[in-house]
Order: C-alpha cells, then structure tokens, then sequence
C-alpha cells in the first residue's frame, strides 16, 4: 500500500489517497480516480503539461526511478532534467525531481506529489 499525497494550490488542502501495492496505474490515472485535475494534454508523455515534483516520503530507498524514453527527452528539453540528475537515475538510483504524471508508474512506497496547476510550469524546487 502506498500514500499518495498531493498538494497544489489548485486544492484546498492536501489530499493523501492510498494506491494498491502492484498497482501499475500512472500517477496520472491514480489522480484522475480521485477527482484531482492535474493539467494533461497528451497522454503519452509527449507535451510536459503534466509536469509534477516527487518526493520519497518513506524510510526506504525511492523505486519509481525509471524513466521512460519519452519522460527523459520531454523533461530535457523542457529543461526540467540536467544531465546529471539523469545520471544520477540511471547510476546511483537518485530518482530526478521533476518527472511526468502520464509516464510515472505508481509503486509500493509513499511520495508527495506537488504541481502548480499550470500546464508545464513546475513548483520551485526551493519549496
Ligand atoms: S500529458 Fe503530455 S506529457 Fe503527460
């Protein structure tokens, strides 16, 4: 079982929803399923209106590391992964800040899951 809390100021507070450990959904669809809206255009990883900020809540190393083709490029070229936060990923298990709802399979573990709203545009890091 895995908590999934997600914050935006499109919400008037936080709102904590529990996946089914296995559960394959996208973070997108697990949005969906409880009412929360978060920008989506193309579904396929293509577009970056999706654009979320993870963070590991857990004790345990993060899981949901792999990023798929379309989230390293789109997430490149939106400027929203270095270089190095992707070798970080693909070396060290460092999974990178800024990923894509639609591309982000949900996995067994607790995360907050921050977006502003907007299509595209990320919550400062600082936060
Ligand atoms: S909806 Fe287009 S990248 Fe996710």
């Amino acid at each position: 079982m895995a908590n999934i809390t997600f914050s935006s100021p499109t919400l008037a507070k936080d709102v904590t929803v529990y996946a089914i450990a296995g559960d394959t959904n996208t973070l997108l669809a697990v949005a969906k399923q409880n009412n929360i809206v978060i920008p989506c255009q193309c579904h396929e990883g293509d577009c970056g209106s999706c654009l979320i900020k993870v963070t590991n809540l857990g004790p345990n190393k993060p899981k949901a590391i792999a990023l798929t083709q379309k989230e390293k490029l789109t997430l490149s070229v939106n400027g929203k992964l270095t270089k190095e936060a992707l070798e970080n990923a693909e070396t060290n298990d460092m999974p990178p800040p800024y990923r894509l709802a639609c591309q982000y399979v949900v996995r067994d573990e607790d995360i907050l899951v921050e977006f502003t709203g907007e299509p595209g545009v990320e919550i400062d890091l600082r936060r």
